[in-house]
């Protein structure tokens, strides 16, 4: 039994798996073709904070391979009524086979997995996005082939995200530049851990400089509302622009795993510049997903 908390749960080979898994699934879903492979599963999804892409392709994944999906919430459950994560595990884990979680502290996901029968899926913690970086990396490897060895700039906020591709540049094997404002780099201990891989600079303009991928998120995520006008201040010199991306490599793309915030992050045109590649990069979710649950649920009967 396997979960998926973080890019490092996978081997840089099993990811690769599942990407070129990702692909067929999407290849076989456009020619019509009907695959339900998950027939009667059951994907239990709780979700601690607000989402649009995340849940709908779970949920129309789950449906198209042919098993069901439930959400969950803690307005509505006893999750939000103090039942133990432990004691919640191990209930629901009986009467699912996957759980999906986006939560606050990566902590409680890593405590649910612990006491959980079945895999559990990170769809977002205050530290990691793993999910959004299958597509990402989907979406790189269909508009220009392998990441492998590229240069990746990522700008703005050290989040969840940031660190989501700290991980990716270890697993998928290529060079990152991360450009944030004072005070907002990711943790420590992650950059370590990706060695010469990850650099961290100063400007936008710095990590820019050659990159083959662009990306960059909200400036205050879930959770950070209280602090958007301060942030807004600290992160104005750190949107990207048409005008940004033209000081990247002549074939770079840009990425933004949305909800964009336009004027913000990014300037008013940019998800209309043709480099942008966020619509590929959202519908993508579906397909990716559909490959890691085909992974982690399928794995057992094949072996
Ligand atoms: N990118 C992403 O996870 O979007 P949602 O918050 O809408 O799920
Ligand atoms: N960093 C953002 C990502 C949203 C998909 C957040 O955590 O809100």
């Amino acid at each position: 039994m396997r979960h998926f908390l973080t890019l490092s749960d996978m081997s840089p080979d099993e990811l690769q798996w599942i990407i070129q898994r990702a692909i067929e699934l999407k290849a076989m879903h456009r020619r019509g073709e009907v695959y339900e492979p998950l027939k009667n599963r059951v994907l239990g999804m709780i979700f601690e904070k607000s989402s649009t892409r995340t849940r709908v392709s779970f949920e129309a994944g789950m449906a198209q391979l042919g098993g069901s999906a439930i959400f969950l919430s803690p307005r509505d459950t006893q999750l939000g009524r103090g039942e133990p994560i432990e004691d919640s595990a191990r209930v629901l884990s009986r009467m699912v086979d996957v759980v999906m979680i986006r939560t606050f502290e990566h902590a409680d996901i890593e405590l649910f997995a612990q006491y959980s029968q079945v895999p559990v899926i990170n769809a977002l913690t205050d530290d990691y996005h793993p999910c959004q970086l299958l597509a990402d990396m989907q979406t790189y490897q269909e508009h220009r082939g392998s990441i492998q060895g590229k240069t990746v700039a990522w700008i703005g906020d050290g989040n969840n995200m940031c660190q989501s591709y700290i991980r990716a540049a270890i697993q998928f094997d290529f060079r990152l530049r991360i450009a944030t404002p004072e005070g907002f780099e990711p943790d420590a201990d992650i950059v370590a851990d990706a060695g010469d891989r990850v650099e961290l600079v100063s400007t936008p303009a710095e990590a820019v400089k050659g990159a083959h991928l662009v990306a960059t998120d909200v400036w205050a995520s879930m959770g950070q509302e209280d602090e958007q006008q301060e942030r807004m201040k600290k992160f104005s010199a750190f949107q990207v622009s048409p005008a940004l991306l033209d000081l990247a490599d002549k074939d770079v793309v840009f990425m933004h795993c949305l909800p964009a915030h336009r004027g913000e992050e990014v300037s008013e045109d940019l998800l209309d510049d043709p480099r942008a590649v966020v619509w590929d990069e959202a519908e993508n979710r579906l397909h990716a997903q559909k490959a890691l649950l085909e992974f982690l649920l399928c794995q057992e009967e094949d072996s």
